[in-house]
């Protein structure tokens, strides 16, 4: 009976409150995303052609495993976590899949990382990782190369408890949020989108996101 109940998300979840008890600050949370707002966030991707996907923070990968269950055989998913305990689950879970790339280390060496792997660019970048609390220099820099790694038309997605990351997202052209209350805790998922090219080139300017927020749950 005990064994029938230890089911895989079980133990998932006991991995993550262990992690989050040993490093708070950096795991910020004490259970993963929703099944819900795991489906709201893979729904802001088009997953009908070829992707590169890069995911700063999946911790025990509830959205990695809904992305790579989404994408085509010819996709590429980069999975950027801190936590040496997360990262070796994560191998662990993607062993058989050539198409995920585990780094255990900081989402700040994506550049270095798609160089590695001769990616030129990245579709989609989701990240779960706390931002409010990285001090502003460093959320700035991130920003950057985040938005600098993305293809023209491509999209940065974001779920934070807050939606102060808007403010400092100022090189993307515009911002869509919504919020999803069937988490625990509720968050905003917000879209930065990156401007499509204009006759070849990415169109110019650093300005504020226009930012649209729809509050339904
Ligand atoms: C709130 S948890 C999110 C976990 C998972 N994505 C989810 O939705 O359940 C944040 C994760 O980000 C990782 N993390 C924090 N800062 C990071 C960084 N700079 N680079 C990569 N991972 C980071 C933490 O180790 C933790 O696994």
């Amino acid at each position: 009976m005990l064994g029938r109940q230890l089911t895989v998300p079980t133990f998932m979840s006991v991995l993550f409150l262990k992690r989050f008890l040993q490093r708070p600050f950096q795991v910020a949370s004490i259970i993963p995303s929703s099944k819900a707002m795991v489906e709201r966030v893979a729904g802001k991707m088009d997953f009908s052609q070829r992707r590169v996907i890069a995911e700063y923070g999946p911790g025990e990968g509830v959205h990695s495993r809904e992305i790579a269950s989404r994408m085509s055989a010819d996709s590429k998913l980069l999975l950027f976590e801190l936590d040496p305990h997360f990262s070796r689950d994560l191998e662990r879970q993607f062993a058989d899949d050539p198409r995920v790339i585990v780094i255990n280390g900081d989402a700040a060496t994506l550049t270095e990382e798609l160089d590695r792997h001769r990616l030129p660019h990245c579709d989609y970048i989701l990240s779960g990782i706390p931002f409010s609390i990285l001090e502003i220099s460093k959320k700035r820099a991130l920003l950057r190369k985040t938005h600098e790694a993305l293809a023209p038309g491509g999209a940065f997605i974001i779920y934070q408890v807050t939606n102060e990351l808007r403010q400092h997202a100022t090189f993307f052209d515009r911002a869509e949020s919504e919020y999803c209350l069937q988490n625990i805790p509720p968050m905003f998922i917000t879209v930065f989108h990156k401007a499509n090219t204009r006759n070849g080139h990415a169109k110019p300017g650093r300005h504020e996101p226009e930012l649209s927020v729809n509050h339904s749950a």
